[in-house]
């Protein structure tokens, strides 16, 4: 765990501006930045930085939220990394707690483990550049394959020698400890047949091209290392072992590289082979990665999953595969995605077919064929049953299970209605077997999408709520309020009932003071009003609580220790404002600016409007139920006029504030 004063420290230093403009090219325009959207492709500049508020708002994604939201956002930043990019670049010292010795040792072991990784990767990237062998086998090779000198450097591609310590014998000179190059598999330690009681120590990779698989945040987990010779008894491929931070399930290679494009463009295309990723990335599609030849995981899944929902799955043009293939796609299925597939002419991988095409060329095939993955399977399946009525039988339930792995209903619904067809049978058939297969899979795999959506809806939570709604406009700007100016002092005139010289009842002015968060929560109080949205109750309670406890309460603060569902809606209020000034222009004649009222005017004015707009809305539903029943109306009459009194008091007041 990072500390809360490293946290608040990381919170406390770090500008916005600066961080989101080193991802962004923004521009001065009032007091605010702007720039283009780095999460959409857009002409006019709708994305918003308030150095003064230190949110941020995207107006054409929605999103928003402040430094570390930002990070989340366009990195695909887990949190404790977001904090930790923040204190490399501002040289913080991050401070750890609450670990037992156990758990920081296993931390050190991973760190020395990232750390010796990070520089085999160097070491074989040197040895490719500046070795003679290197040079001469591994970059020739490259070269050879159609990569360009910048795709094999951004790429980070190695050579390691053949010779059988090359590496090992350089980590240790370096300083990096056995132990560790022993548990990422970079190095082998084997008893020396001929000397009994001595240990040999080998390099893993001995004379192989090497691709460094990165995590989704750059960091170097393991290796895929590939022969140069066509020697059949050896592997072609050899990677790292399974360790410690290497988990095969959980990587997708080419996801560093990726993550923003495939964010952008909304699909992510999944190969097979690094050679496959690296030669689409060179011709200009960057969003896509490898699952290294093994079967999909639901991990690996879950990773693009948290950049979109569309995965385009590309399969090599050989057909035996193929088959075999189509059921891993059901895990796809079952986490709410949409799953497209390709297949490649007979002979040719994506890395082929690359190579030979150019990027117009690819993009065309690649939208021409790229088919929706429930009707190409159903289509394939037919094929192979057309005359064999047993095998039809058997292919139905193939299908309908596939369909049975979608959580959406309605998507479900749609996709048997389109068998039934492709297959030239009925929907009853194919609704039946469905229902067969067996409710309790499907709920599974619904929850199990549901609560994956509202994990990942957390930051992206927009502005959906759109529709004029009074009272939803109100406790907004309550809270707006309370964020903006909660802990100013300031003066606010009330209506006091008093008796005048001739004794008559009358409401006379008064002035007293109080901070802007003791008005509001005084005067809801009085009339025991709660907000009814339950994200802004949520915030409303929070900043209180907050501003009761803190003189020097500060926003930004504030925002470090809530989740970022609700860091994003307070930006999203923050900013509303500021939305009008991107197109002021457009704007200003229909929109006064709120700005000229005193702090003291709005936050009356707003109270006021809130609170006769309830009592209005009581005195409405009383007057249904009097209207429903023919029970005796005389207590509910009486409620009501009370109710009018007051509405009468307060619209008074309301005149005042308003004049
Ligand atoms: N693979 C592996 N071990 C092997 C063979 C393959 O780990 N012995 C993995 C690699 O990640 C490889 C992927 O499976 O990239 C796909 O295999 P293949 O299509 O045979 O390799 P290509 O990527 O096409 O490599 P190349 O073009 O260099 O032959
Ligand atoms: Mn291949």
């Amino acid at each position: 765990m990072i500390s809360k004063f490293t946290i608040d420290q990381v919170y406390e230093t770090a500008r916005l501006e600066e961080v989101i403009g080193d991802f962004v090219q923004l521009k001065k325009s009032g007091s605010n930045f702007k720039g283009l959207s780095p999460f959409t492709d857009e002409r006019t500049p709708s994305f918003m930085v308030s150095p003064v508020k230190q949110i941020w708002k995207d107006f054409s994604s929605g999103k928003g939220g402040n430094v570390v939201a930002f990070l989340m956002e366009h990195e695909h930043f887990t949190y404790p990394e977001a904090i930790k990019y923040l204190a490399r670049k501002y040289n913080i010292e991050i401070e750890e707690t609450e670990r037992t010795d156990e758990q920081k040792a296993q931390a050190d072991e991973r760190e020395s483990m990232y750390l010796v990784s990070e520089y085999a990767k160097e070491y074989f990237k040197n040895t490719l550049w500046e070795k003679e062998m290197g040079k001469a086998i591994g970059l020739t090779y490259f070269r050879e394959r159609g990569f360009t000198d910048e795709i094999i450097k951004k790429f980070g591609l190695g050579y390691s020698l053949d010779q059988w310590d090359a590496f090992t014998n350089s980590a240790l000179e370096e300083g990096y400890q056995l132990e560790f190059l022993q548990k990422t598999g970079l190095t082998i330690v084997k008893e020396d047949n001929n000397n009994p009681g001595v240990s040999k120590k080998f390099d893993r990779f001995k004379g192989r091209v090497m691709f460094p698989i990165h995590s989704m945040s750059g960091r170097v987990l393991g290796f895929g290392g590939r022969i140069l010779s066509n020697e059949k008894k050896a592997a072609k491929y050899l990677n790292s072992p399974e360790s410690e931070i290497y988990h095969k399930s959980k990587v997708l290679y080419g996801i560093y590289y990726a993550k923003q494009a495939i964010a952008r463009e909304d699909n992510c295309y999944l190969v097979e082979g690094y050679t496959d990723v690296i030669q689409l990335y060179q011709r200009g599609i960057h969003n896509v990665v490898s699952s290294s030849g093994t079967a999909l995981t639901s991990e690996q899944i879950r990773l693009i999953n948290r950049l979109t929902k569309n995965i385009t799955v590309l399969f090599d043009g050989d057909a035996a595969g193929l088959r075999a293939s189509l059921r891993g796609i059901d895990l796809i299925l079952e986490q709410g995605m949409n799953v497209k597939v390709c297949t490649f002419p007979e002979g040719e991988d994506p890395d082929s077919f690359a190579r030979k095409n150019e990027l117009e060329e690819i993009t065309l095939y690649l939208k021409e064929n790229a088919k929706d993955f429930i009707q190409f399977k159903t289509s394939l399946l037919a094929e192979d049953a057309a005359n064999d009525p047993i095998k039809k039988a058997d292919t139905i339930r193939e299908i309908v299970n596939s369909i049975s792995k979608i959580p959406d209903r309605i998507k479900r619904e749609i996709y048997i209605q389109e068998c039934a067809h492709i297959m030239n049978i009925s929907e009853d058939v194919l609704f039946n077997t469905l229902a067969q297969i067996g409710r309790k899979e499907q709920t599974d795999a619904a929850t199990i999408a549901r609560q994956q959506q509202k994990a990942f809806e957390v930051v992206k939570h927009s502005q959906r709520e759109e529709k004029l709604d009074v009272q939803y406009e109100l406790e907004k700007k309550i809270i707006e309020m309370l964020l903006l100016y909660g802990n100013e002092l300031q003066e606010f005139e009330d209506l006091i009932l008093k008796e005048n010289e001739s004794g008559d009842l009358v409401l006379e002015p008064e002035n007293m003071e109080a901070k802007v968060y003791e008005k509001v929560y005084l005067d809801l109080q009085e009339d025991e009003i709660e907000l009814t949205h339950d994200k802004f109750r949520n915030i409303y309670y929070k900043l209180i609580e907050g501003l009761n406890e803190k003189e020097d309460f500060s926003i930004s603060a504030f925002m470090t220790e809530l989740d970022q569902e609700m860091v994003s809606q307070i930006s999203s209020i923050l900013m509303e404002e500021e939305k009008y000034e991107l197109h002021h222009w457009e704007r200003k004649d229909i929109y006064p600016k709120d700005k000229e009222k005193s702090i003291s005017q709005l936050v009356s004015e707003t109270i006021l409007t809130l609170r006769c707009f309830l009592i209005k809305k009581r005195i409405t539903s009383l007057q249904e139920n009097t209207e429903d029943s023919n029970d005796d109306h005389q207590e509910t009459l009486e409620e009501i006029m009370n109710y009018l009194q007051l509405n009468k008091l307060l619209n008074k007041k309301l005149n005042r504030v308003l004049s």
